[in-house]
């Protein structure tokens, strides 16, 4: 049982919150593989997807967790409902906290925006990306991936390659993977890293192939377009050449390396397509472990509900 009416960040949950959601999640992989029944967990609840910008795997994977757990799963369609008329969030999340919705998915440009709807709701609210801020369940994902590889995390060096700056699941990683006693090194541009972030507890560095070697998992970052403002690197060719991981970079890593990335990645720029479909790639079993991160978490956030 999760002690909280929500999810939204990594940073707020404790130790034993994250094993418990990875020793779930292990429970309900066969579902999600077709080797096991769905559940009735969530019979005759409702669950609402808000995604005020784009996804494929994080709604979808969700939208599959609610029915693998006989849930009632809707999407609001952001893009044809009253928020066009410039209803407030808060507004919003109101109005279907009165419908008799109990769990409300959310990614939101603004840092900030899953909180300020689980403070206006009775529903359970999961943060499913809040502008650079974080993305707790795919760090879950990842993290229930990791253990799946490499069978724990104390002493793991973890390389996480990309633009950092921008990446909500760089920070919620940080957070994860530092709580589990792993060894966090984040390498990019000097523009799109910042020595600051050692703070968090990891080691920041511009050189990618120092920062590769020995790494036992190597994840690489999609470039962030859509939250830059331009400027940060001459172009995406110079990028690629200079910051994309390819089967030489890799080649620094230690022999049973994995590598990983949250997906969407833009082929050819972060990760070089040799390496993509390469055996060291767990980037399509980070989609599978998704769907069943999320029905642990749907479930153990309804056990806590019930208990309340
Ligand atoms: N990894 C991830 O969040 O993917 P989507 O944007 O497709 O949800």
């Amino acid at each position: 049982m999760l002690q909280k009416k929500d999810l939204l960040g990594i940073r707020d949950l404790e130790v034993s919150e994250i094993l418990s959601i990875i020793e779930l999640a292990k429970d309900m992989k066969p579902i999600v593989l077709g080797r096991k029944a769905k559940l009735s967990t969530l019979k005759d609840k409702s669950i609402v997807t808000l995604f005020y910008e784009n996804s494929t795997r994080t709604r979808l994977a969700f939208t599959m967790a609610g029915m693998y757990l006989g849930a009632n799963v809707v999407d609001l369609g952001i893009a044809t409902s009253s928020v066009q008329k410039g209803e407030t969030l808060a507004d919003t999340g109101i109005t279907l906290d009165r419908m008799g919705i109990e769990y409300m998915i959310i990614r939101h440009s603004m840092s900030g925006a899953s909180h300020l709807l689980a403070k206006n709701v009775n529903a359970s609210v999961m943060n499913a990306g809040d502008g650079a801020n974080e993305h707790p369940t795919q760090a879950l994902l990842d993290l229930y991936t990791i253990y799946e590889k490499k069978g724990g995390y104390k002493d793991l060096k973890v390389t996480i390659v990309g633009d950092i700056a921008h990446s909500r699941v760089a920070r919620s990683n940080i957070f994860g993977l530092t709580k589990l006693g792993a060894h966090v090194t984040l390498a990019g541009p000097g523009t799109l890293t910042a020595k600051s972030m050692e703070a968090l507890g990891c080691e920041v560095t511009t050189d990618i192939k120092a920062s590769v070697k020995n790494a036992d998992v190597v994840m690489g970052l999609r470039i962030q377009m859509e939250r830059q403002k331009g400027g940060l690197f001459p172009n995406l060719r110079e990028y690629s050449q200079l910051y994309g991981l390819n089967e030489e970079t890799f080649s620094y890593a230690s022999e049973h390396a994995i590598l990983m990335h949250p997906a969407p990645v833009n082929r050819g720029v972060e990760l070089m397509p040799e390496l993509i479909d390469s055996q060291v790639s767990v980037i399509d079993e980070q989609v599978t472990n998704g769907v069943a991160v999320r029905m642990a978490i749907l479930t153990l956030l309804s056990e806590g509900r019930q208990s309340s």
